[in-house]
This record gives C-alpha cells, structure tokens and sequence, in this order.
C-alpha cells in the first residue's frame, strides 16, 4: 500500500482539532469527484486548485468562467498583503500554486490545460486556462492535492533518499525558476542565519506584526467563520480567544525565541530549498509557484512534508546574499522552503469555492 493510500485509511484530517472542524476540513478536502460533467466539473477544478498554498491563506484569486472549457484565473487585489508583499510577488506566486493544480486536476477527466498569461494594460495581469479532452493519462499527483500541507513542527531529522531528491528536482524541471536543493550542512548554515537576520528585521518592524496579527485566526470559530487565514493551530500555537490572541500576539513574538525555533526547525529537516524566478516580474513568479506546487505535491506522494522559510525573499536587502549563497547570479530569489518527514499538523480551510467563482462571463 502507498504512503498516500495507508494514509487515506487513518484520520489525517482529524488531527489535533474538534470533531466540527474536521468535518469542515473533510468537505474542502473531499476526493476529486471524478463524475462531475458540465458547471460541476468546473466547480470540482476551482475547489481543487483553491487548496494550493498562498500568502498567509489569504486566497487572493478569483476565477472567472468564460465557457464550458475556458477560465480566467485573476489576482484579487481586496486580498492583498502589502506590508509583507509589496509588490504582489507572494500573490502571484500564489496564483501560479492553483494554476499548476487546477492542470494536475483537469487530468483526472481526461483533459489537458494549457495555461497562457495575458498582461492587461489597464488591470493587473491574470492567466487564461483553456481545457481540452484529450484522453490524457492522470497525473500521479493528483491524490496529492488533498493531503499537501505547510507543516510547520520539527522533522524528524533523517536525511533524503536518491529517489526523493531524485523526484524533488524532476519536479522543479520545465519553467523559468531553478531549484537549490541544499542538504550540506554549512550551506543550510549560511541560509539559516539570513533567515533569521531577516525574521529579527521583520519582527521590529510593526507594521508587519500587525498585517500577520490580523490573517491569525485564534480560535477554531474565527477560522471556521472566515475559512481563510492562518490557523493558531495550524501553525504550531494553542487556540485562544480572539480578542486575547489579538492582544497578546505582538507581545509573545519575541526575536530571540523565534530565532531559537527556526534553528531547531532547519537542523531537523533533510533539505532547505530555495527557488530563484528568473526575471523579477509577475509572469515568471507565477511559473515559480507553477513549480513550487509540483514540488511540494511530489515531496507529499513521497512521504515527505514541507514549510515556508521566506523571511529572506521578503526583505530585499537579504536578496543578493541568498542568491550568493546558492550560486544563482541572476533572478530574484523568490521562496525557501524546508523539507523533511514528519506527523501531520491540523489542515487549513478554504473559503466555498463559489465565493471565489464568477459565472458572469
Ligand atoms: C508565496 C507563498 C508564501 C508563503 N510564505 C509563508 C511564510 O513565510 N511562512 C509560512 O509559515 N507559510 C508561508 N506560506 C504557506 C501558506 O501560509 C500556506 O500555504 C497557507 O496558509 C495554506 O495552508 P496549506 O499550505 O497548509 O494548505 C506561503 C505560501 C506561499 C504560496
């Protein structure tokens, strides 16, 4: 039996939450219903590619339907981050993560979708997705897309098989982004202590404390309330009420304590990865998530969990030295991410995907 399927048969999505939020995590995480025809086809893709990772779980995409077989992916910009994202890098990364799933999901009917980016002069640019029948073989990831998740606890500390890392840089394969995979350990070194100097830098910073203040959902009712946003529990911290979360958030956030986890959290992990787009534009960081997605679907089919370490991506400052520190001359690094094996944390929702769907034409 596969790790995936051994899995299926536990109660992945029960862990460490309440009977009620397990349900919710059970509908947003359902099988892909591979019966669905019509209008309820495209619904099954948007549900599916809704459950790719984004910025802060902010979800900052609609999906637009412009015929049985096409749809246009836009950036929703009511869901922006500005103080840790600028200039909407993370979201259209972001974008990219759900492109790649929604083409992984579309095999599961047969059907092939060819992704094209259309810049608009008076809008911000968004990715038309056209799908077509084809018969195509299933992808072998598509039982991957439920499972995913950003798993933020300590790994188990082994290190990578040849096959993981073999299938890790296969899946990287294809776009405009490359892919450092760093297992030495003086190289994770020199990655951890820029991630660091940039979480100290991001901690001083007020305005960044309370952007990701506000995307905490402290309780389970905030979270089953708004179904987007980072999840107290999902992130490795205790549910709270709200309004003491709230409160006590900025006061607990202390630079030397945090600096003392993400050390314990990299030596744990087999690999840090760092992916660097090739040019610093919407389009390319858009393929850059198209990768990171298959990479972090293929590490799931491969028993392996992943978590973001973007500290250093989100303060340009720290962007010349994290190249550096990879061998990449050129491109913007655009995310890092740890990998490694470890148990199941609680699952984070998604909105219904019928708020995020425009059926207007
Ligand atoms: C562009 C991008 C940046 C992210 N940055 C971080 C980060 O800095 N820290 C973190 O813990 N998770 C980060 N994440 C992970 C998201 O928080 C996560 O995907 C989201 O909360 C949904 O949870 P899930 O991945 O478990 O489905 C990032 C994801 C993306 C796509």
């Amino acid at each position: 039996m596969s790790e995936l399927s051994a899995k299926a048969g536990t109660d992945a999505f029960d862990t460490g939450v309440s009977p009620r939020y397990a349900a919710a995590v059970r509908a947003t995480r359902a099988a892909p219903d591979r019966t669905a025809m019509g209008q309820a086809r495209l619904d099954e893709l948007v549900r599916l590619a809704t459950l790719a990772p984004n910025s802060h779980n902010s979800q900052p995409w609609t999906f637009q339907v412009l015929g049985p077989d096409r749809l246009m992916i836009r950036p929703d910009p009511t869901r922006r981050c500005p103080v840790i994202d600028p200039d909407d890098h993370h979201l259209f990364l972001s974008l990219g993560c759900a492109a790649e799933t929604l083409a992984i999901a579309a095999t599961g009917y047969g059907m092939d979708a060819s992704l094209s980016w259309r810049e608009n002069p008076d809008d911000l640019p968004c990715a038309e997705v056209t799908l077509k029948d084809t018969g195509c073989a299933v992808s072998p990831l598509i039982h991957a897309i439920r499972y995913r998740q950003s798993t933020r606890s300590l790994y188990d500390g082994g290190l990578l098989s040849a096959e993981q890392r073999h299938a890790l840089r296969k899946a990287a394969e294809g776009g405009t982004a490359t892919f450092h995979l760093v297992e030495d350990a003086e190289t994770k070194t020199r990655i951890r202590d820029l991630i660091i100097a940039a979480n100290t830098a991001q901690l001083r910073d007020r305005d960044f404390v309370h952007e990701l203040r506000d995307w905490i959902r402290f309780s389970e009712t905030s979270a089953l309330q708004s179904c987007d946003g980072l999840f107290a529990r999902a992130t490795g911290s205790p549910t709270l009420p709200d309004w003491i979360g709230r409160l006590i958030f900025p006061l607990v956030l202390r630079p030397a304590t945090e600096s003392r986890k993400i050390a314990s959290q990299i030596a744990s992990s087999a690999a840090l990865a760092v992916f660097v787009s090739r040019d610093n534009t919407p389009k390319n960081w858009f393929q850059t998530g198209r990768a990171f997605q298959r990479v972090a679907l293929v590490a799931t089919k491969h028993g392996l969990k992943h978590a973001h370490l973007n500290q250093p991506v989100e303060r340009s400052e720290y962007h010349s030295d994290l190249g550096r520190v990879v061998g990449a001359r050129d491109g913007r690094p655009s995310l890092v991410i740890r990998l490694g094996k470890a148990m199941d944390m609680p699952y984070s929702l998604r909105r219904d995907p019928h708020s995020v769907l425009d059926t207007s034409g």
